[in-house]
């Protein structure tokens, strides 16, 4: 079986990979480089529970399929690859401040959403509650503000870059080919059925297309109206600290109300804004501000703290928040997308469910099928004017956006 995938982010090189070893003759078609899009401008984060609790949704489900498959994804990509990802099953903390004002930024169920109170769906067997001092005791650098936290001992984070690199090697070892600075511009089509990927180049014939092109999904031209999902860009900003001489790094990941803290090798990321903005990337001073306003108020030590980079990535997001994976209605076409904040957690697992779908015909979450959607173009803001749900007079200027398109 032939199969072009357009996008060389962690979901498309996830099921190139896949496909390859299975057999598959596999062509990934990246507009720029491999991992330049929500990929690694992610913080890296292997968060199931503080990002989706522990609720029976099937996005949830699909999260705890896609955390249960990530150590033998990290083992074997690795073995292929000869690249470590560093991986670190250092479990995450999910604070909650005295001080904070009620309400969530982020996509999950966090304790500090209920105004410190854990949420009863981000329990579980394996997540501990922490009185404030037991939260500290681990993570001193947290602010004496914090009434009290959740431990998720699972939870995990990895080197997004590196990541990438391992993914790119196994993917070719496995007799993938990767073309980058190949933009896919249109699904070519003969009665009806999708029969390959037209990049200004060449024509790209293939029995399967697979779009998994992040943000960019529904930009692929040459579609009937409604043949794609819509899924938009949701705008994420993260800065990046060194510690001054002396200072060590958090352990875990923190999360504050409005923030996480990521440590990585000797840097911690500070992330993220949500903010629909169309496909602006650009830094902003406010986003910039905010976060170090936010890290500070999690961590006051980290006022200390040097700033070694910022940058902008793109989410893709769907109306109803869940991911779009699955056949469409042109033949011989599907979409992995609409991670929306789950990209890195769920790439084993939609690896593994696109894989399914493609050689074996089987649909194992159905909740995701991208037709589920009435065929109507997404809304996507021109500019940050045209930001959404900006809330005026705030604090943070930054908020989710809960209303769908
Ligand atoms: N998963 C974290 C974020 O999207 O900001």
């Amino acid at each position: 079986m032939n199969v072009v995938i357009v996008g060389a982010g962690v979901a498309g090189l996830g099921i190139g990979w896949k496909l390859a070893k299975a057999g598959a003759k596999v062509k990934v078609l990246e507009r720029a480089q491999a991992g330049s899009g929500a990929t690694t401008a992610s913080g890296g984060m292997i968060a199931a529970t503080a990002e989706l609790g522990h609720s029976e949704t099937p996005e949830a489900a699909f999260a705890r399929r896609a955390n249960e498959l990530w150590p033998g994804f990290v083992a074997d990509v690795e073995a292929q690859s000869g690249v470590s990802v560093d991986y670190r099953k250092n479990g995450s903390l999910m604070a909650a401040l005295k001080s904070e004002h009620r309400g969530h930024s982020h996509g999950g169920e966090h304790p500090a959403a209920s105004g410190g109170q854990p949420n009863p769906h981000a329990q579980g067997a394996d997540i501990a509650m922490l009185t404030a001092e037991e939260a500290r005791a681990m993570e001193p650098m947290l602010t004496e503000d914090v009434a009290g936290a959740l431990w998720a001992p699972h939870e995990a984070t990895i080197n997004t870059h590196a990541l990438v690199r391992a993914l790119v090697t196994a993917f070719v070892k496995a007799g993938g080919k990767l073309l980058i600075n190949e933009t896919a511009v249109l699904v070519e089509t003969e009665g009806g059925r999708a029969i390959g990927v037209r990049t200004p180049f060449a024509l790209h014939r293939a029995d399967a297309c697979v779009i998994a092109a992040g943000a960019w999904t529904f930009g692929v031209e040459g579609l009937p109206p409604g043949a794609l999902p819509p899924v938009i860009p949701v705008k994420g900003e993260i800065v990046v600290l060194t510690p001054p001489a002396g200072a060590v790094l958090p352990k875990h990941v923190v999360w504050g109300n409005e923030i996480y803290v990521v440590p990585r090798a000797d840097r911690l990321l500070v992330g993220a804004t949500v903010e629909r903005a169309g496909f602006d990337t650009s830094k902003s001073p406010e986003a910039y501000r905010w976060l170090l306003r936010q890290s500070t108020g999690l961590m006051p030590a980290l006022e200390d703290w040097n700033v070694a980079e910022h940058w902008a990535g793109l989410r893709p997001a769907t109306p109803d928040g869940l991911p779009v994976l699955g056949a469409t209605a042109v033949d011989g076409l599907y979409v992995a997308s609409g991670q929306y904040r789950n990209g890195i957690l769920f790439a084993p697992a939609v690896a593994e469910v696109m894989s399914r779908l493609i050689l074996e015909r089987a649909n194992d979450f159905p909740a995701f099928d991208p037709r589920r959607f009435d065929g109507s173009a997404p809304h996507v803001p021109a500019s940050v004017n045209e930001t959404a749900h900006r809330a005026p007079g705030k604090d943070s200027g930054f908020q989710e956006w809960h209303t769908g398109f």
